[in-house]
């Protein structure tokens, strides 16, 4: 069964795919059999308000009469259901929509906004497993990483019901007699949201919570691959805007590929456009945003590595390792890339881990004993065998995997390579696939400035026991990158830290701590309260 891959924007990017920007636009061939929707297996799809063909524009009312796009599951290639997609007038009636919603939304106080935001918490919880089992599904990963990220959105809805009450400027000492220096937060307005297909919940989740909480209402396109999640995810909320008597378009949705992200990039009424993607396709957005002056969050590529030392304890490098870059099938933008093992336990941990990646249970993704299954997209396996012939031309010895496998859906070996250098450009670069190259070093220097040399900054981890490393490794010569753990992996990270990395990754950041910024605008306030006019800096202007 051929899968043709039409890209209408930027089309020379291998980072494309895991990109919501590029149309995606597939056919299947005439023999295809029904859609999954219609199997007595897969009646569970109605529970989520799916049906054959679905509306992919939201904005208080449902439509959507653009292109028609078909949504495939990845473990078997077949038809799932059809989503409409938005045209550009849609776009353009719901970002109205959206604006006349926002005039609601910011009367609201923070914390009733905040009862909202946990009553979508609340039924997300209802629905945690059969929309876990359609991520699983439509992206291809397993049922319990598909749970953990309805989990993830759940968690953050609770972390915003807190915030609702906390949200605050300091009030600071002014320099003037009777006056009050203040800062005063208030909602951005429209926050545009974009994401990949890779978690098509939990980066919605993190955006939508925290957004609205602040007092802002949200625009979203998902990924073209993943539609039907993103139609799923807005009917719940959008149940809870309506039962509230809220406007809807507080939450709108418009289904697209490259015309819509691009409508949104140039959009001065979208007051900040948050970015999920390729680093390549990211530079495009974020220059075009900047063409206005206006705000972007940007979550783009990562190349984390996870550093081995000698007195590492090795019953914790072993699962960590394989956790992060066999997990999510190497589709997570934290998922191990490199892994760089101490010359002295390089061949011990090479050996512990194939043994280790051969036990990987492989099979369909929703098998609750299934650890690894399908790659998103056929061209994905393309990308991994790309990959895998440069790597060798590079001079990399593949110790583990490196074939496609011979089942239906798009399943590859996860793949470990010994032997390269570090600075070979096949290591350097971010190919979403689940491919480990090992490398062997001598130092701590040489090996924190590895982790270092690479575009992007995401995330990073060392195993050791050595405090004084620790330490050095948090500082300032230490990890350049956004998350920076010891004895844990690259990957999994928690809703309650601020998510998103430097460099090539972008500099935004999502979810906890103080995230919540990005979504607000400060207001810098100086009230007189006395019948003076004392100016700053003692001037005196008589
Ligand atoms: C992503 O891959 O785009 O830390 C997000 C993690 C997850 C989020 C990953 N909590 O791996």
């Amino acid at each position: 069964m051929q899968r043709c891959l039409t890209l209408t924007f930027a089309r020379h990017s291998k980072l494309l795919l895991r990109n919501t920007f590029a149309s995606v636009h597939c056919q299947q061939s005439a023999a295809m059999s029904g859609l999954l929707i219609n199997q007595p297996k897969y009646s569970w799809l109605k529970e989520l308000g799916l049906s054959e063909d679905n509306p992919g524009v939201y904005n208080g009312s449902w439509g959507g009469s653009g292109e028609v796009i078909t949504s495939y599951c990845p473990a078997n290639n077949e038809p799932i259901a059809r989503v409409t997609q938005a045209t550009l007038a849609e776009y353009e009636e719901t970002v109205q929509k959206t604006r006349e919603a926002w005039k609601v939304w910011a009367d609201i106080p923070a914390p009733k906004r905040g009862e909202i935001v946990r009553q979508i918490g609340d039924a997300l919880r209802k629905k945690i497993k059969v929309l876990g089992s359609l991520v699983s599904l439509e992206m291809g990963k397993i049922y319990v990483e598909g749970v953990g990220e309805v989990q993830e959105y759940v968690d953050v809805c609770d972390y915003a019901v807190g915030l609702s009450r906390m949200i605050g400027g300091p009030i600071l000492p002014s320099e003037r007699p009777g006056h009050a220096l203040l800062e005063q937060w208030n909602p951005v307005g429209l926050v545009g949201i974009i994401t990949a297909f890779n978690f098509p919940v939990a980066v919605y989740g993190w955006n939508n919570a925290i957004a609205l909480t602040c007092g802002n209402v949200c625009l979203w396109k998902g990924a073209p691959t993943t539609p039907l999640t993103s139609v799923a995810v807005t009917k719940i909320v959008a149940e809870v805007l309506e039962q509230n008597n809220l406007p809807g378009a507080i939450c709108s949705m418009t289904c697209g590929g490259a015309d819509i992200g691009t409508a949104m990039a140039k959009d001065e009424r979208v007051d900040l456009l948050s970015f999920t993607g390729s680093t390549h396709v990211g530079k495009l957005v974020a220059m075009m945003v900047q063409e206005r002056f206006g705000r972007k969050l940007l979550e783009l590529g990562g190349n984390n590595a996870i550093i081995v030392f000698e007195d590492a304890d090795l019953n914790l490098v072993v699962p960590s390792a394989v956790f992060a870059s066999v997990g999510t099938a190497g589709q997570r933008c934290t998922t191990t890339r490199r892994l760089m093992l101490h010359e002295s336990v390089h061949d011990t941990v090479v050996e512990r881990l194939i043994k280790a990646y051969k036990q990987v249970r492989i099979g369909d993704p929703w098998d609750p004993s299934t650890l690894y299954g399908p790659l998103h997209t056929k061209q994905a396996v393309d990308q991994y065998l790309a990959a895998i012939e440069q790597a060798k031309q590079q001079g990399g010895t593949i110790v583990c995997g490196g074939k496609v496998m011979d089942r239906p859906g798009n399943y590859v070996e996860p793949t470990i390579i010994t032997g390269l250098a570090h600075n070979a450009s096949i290591v350097q670069t971010e190919t979403f696939v689940p491919i480990l190259y090992v490398l062997k070093f001598k130092t701590e220097e040489e090996a924190f400035a590895w982790n270092n040399e690479v575009k992007q900054g995401l995330s990073s981890s060392i195993f050791t026991k050595d405090m004084g490393r620790v330490f050095r490794w948090l500082g300032p010569k230490g990890s350049d990158c956004g998350i920076v753990n010891v004895n844990i992996p690259t990957s999994g990270a928690e809703i309650g830290g601020a998510f998103g990395g430097e460099k090539h990754t972008g500099g935004g950041r999502e979810s906890g701590s103080d995230s919540w910024k990005q979504y607000m605008r400060r207001s810098t306030c100086t009230i007189n309260y006395s019948k003076d006019l004392p100016l700053a800096q003692g001037i005196k202007f008589e």
